[in-house]
């Protein structure tokens, strides 16, 4: 590790506190040191942790950071995986990145949004007099949603079991052990599932609308001109489709809002203009948990704050924090989306997906499709007659990733005779 003169925790490592505090952990510690920066170890790794607007902007500059290396292999294998996007550098991840940022046009997002709508109400329907669980049956209707919007069959694609996949890499990600390891297993079953959709496209077996998204994946080629390999391009499948059913987590936080804030819900409602429901939908984004941290590694040598990176070193960006960052916001811990009214924009805050530019670094391509389907879930919400029973609501802040413990339990009245 390179000289510095950053604090430095005196724990000899702070893997457990980490663990214990969750997402609060590097932000607690910036307050308490007085700085957006110090030093520590993690898993008996040096690592230099930073939050703050000041520091995105340090970490997604152009070719500083990489993030071969720069994760858990747990999170890995369940995430982006070893061939993905967020493994490339320099040009070729531009150039694949590119592929990703295509999807995202206007229509591509209505339609996404559409689609999902559609999933919402079949299932109010089906539900009327009954309960649902939010984040099983959200996770549903989005792998519904998903599978149609990359433009496949739902019938090819078996929802049921991909449901079941992605639910359990989403959760399986933070965890060790047996929900880590079953979290494999279905990861293994459906990147055979992805596979077979690759070839069976490129082999004109499985035919698709034109310039649909896993059309555009099997089809892509990288800058030397040709075809992703059979696996890689499975996992770019998997990479656009896992991440569409995550966005339920924000759903279930929104719906999570809506119920325990509703003085800022109160202006809100189903046909509310788009810039309050969007409002609506970055607040919940910056104030709820989701990924706590992101990792790189030094590429280039630089000084920040007078603490000088070396090639190889391990840093980790709180994102959290950032989105709760007291120098940054005006009281971070209270939930307004009001904050976001006219709001200008800014490429360092909040980060919930990463900040920075999408094709110069490794900001999330799905964050303006995340937007589009929240709104639609706000709506839908606000839409839906149903009453929350007494329940848990509490969302622990040391899981990863968490949400309320039950899941968010809503009750579906029955239709008045
Ligand atoms: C559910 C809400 C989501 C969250 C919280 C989220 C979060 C993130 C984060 C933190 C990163 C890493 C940024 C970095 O490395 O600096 C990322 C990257 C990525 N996300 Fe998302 N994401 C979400 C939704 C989506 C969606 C809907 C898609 C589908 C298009 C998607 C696809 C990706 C891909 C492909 C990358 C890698 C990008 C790169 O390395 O250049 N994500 N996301």
């Amino acid at each position: 590790m390179s000289r510095s003169s950053i604090p430095v925790l005196s724990a000899f490592d702070s893997s457990v506190a980490v663990l214990k505090e969750g997402y609060r952990f590097i932000g607690d510690r910036c307050d308490a040191l007085g700085s957006d920066i110090f030093r520590t170890r993690i898993m008996l790794s040096d690592v230099v942790c930073m939050r703050g607007p000041a520091a995105a902007e340090i970490f997604y500059r152009k070719g500083r950071f990489t993030r071969r290396g720069a994760m858990p292999r747990t999170a890995l294998a369940l995430l982006q995986g070893r061939e993905s996007v967020q493994m490339l550098d320099g040009e070729a991840h531009r150039h694949r990145k590119h592929m990703f940022m295509e999807m995202m046009s206007d229509g591509a997002l209505a339609r996404a949004a559409d689609l999902f709508r559609g999933e919402w109400e079949a299932v109010m329907q089906d539900r009327t007099g009954r309960h649902i669980v939010l984040h099983d049956a959200v996770g549903r209707m989005l792998t519904r949603t998903a599978i149609r919007w990359c433009g496949l069959g739902l019938r090819d694609a078996e929802p049921e079991r991909r449901a079941e996949e992605f639910a359990a890499m989403i959760d399986g990600a933070g965890r060790i052990g047996p929900s880590h390891a079953r979290a494999r297993l279905l990861r293994r079953r459906c990147e055979r599932w992805a596979r077979g959709v690759i070839h069976g496209v490129r082999k004109g077996l499985l035919l698709l609308d034109h310039g649909m998204p896993a059309e555009r994946i099997a089809l892509h080629r990288d800058p030397s001109g040709d075809l992703l390999s059979l696996k890689t391009a499975a996992v770019e499948l998997i990479n656009l489709l896992r991440p569409i059913v995550a966005v339920g987590r924000f759903v279930v936080f929104a719906a999570h809002a809506l119920h325990t804030q509703p003085s800022a819900a109160g202006r809100l409602s189903a046909d509310a203009p788009e810039e309050e429901v969007t409002a609506f939908v970055q607040e919940v984004r910056r104030f709820y948990p989701f990924f706590p941290v992101i990792g790189g590694r030094v590429l280039e040598a630089f000084t920040w704050r007078g603490h000088q990176f070396a090639p190889g070193d391990w840093v980790l960006l709180d994102l959290y924090g950032t989105n709760h960052d007291p120098g940054a916001w005006t009281e971070p811990e209270t939930f307004a989306p009001a904050r976001f009214y006219d709001w200008a924009g800014n490429a360092y805050m909040p980060v919930p997906q990463g900040g920075g530019g999408f094709l110069t670094g490794h900001r999330c391509p799905g964050e303006w499709l995340t937007i589009a389907l929240t709104g639609e879930a706000v709506r839908r919400l606000l839409a839906t007659e149903y009453h929350v029973p007494a329940q848990d609501l509490e969302i622990p802040m040391n899981r990863f990733p968490t949400g309320p413990r039950g899941g968010f339990v809503m009750e579906i009245p029955a239709p008045s005779k």
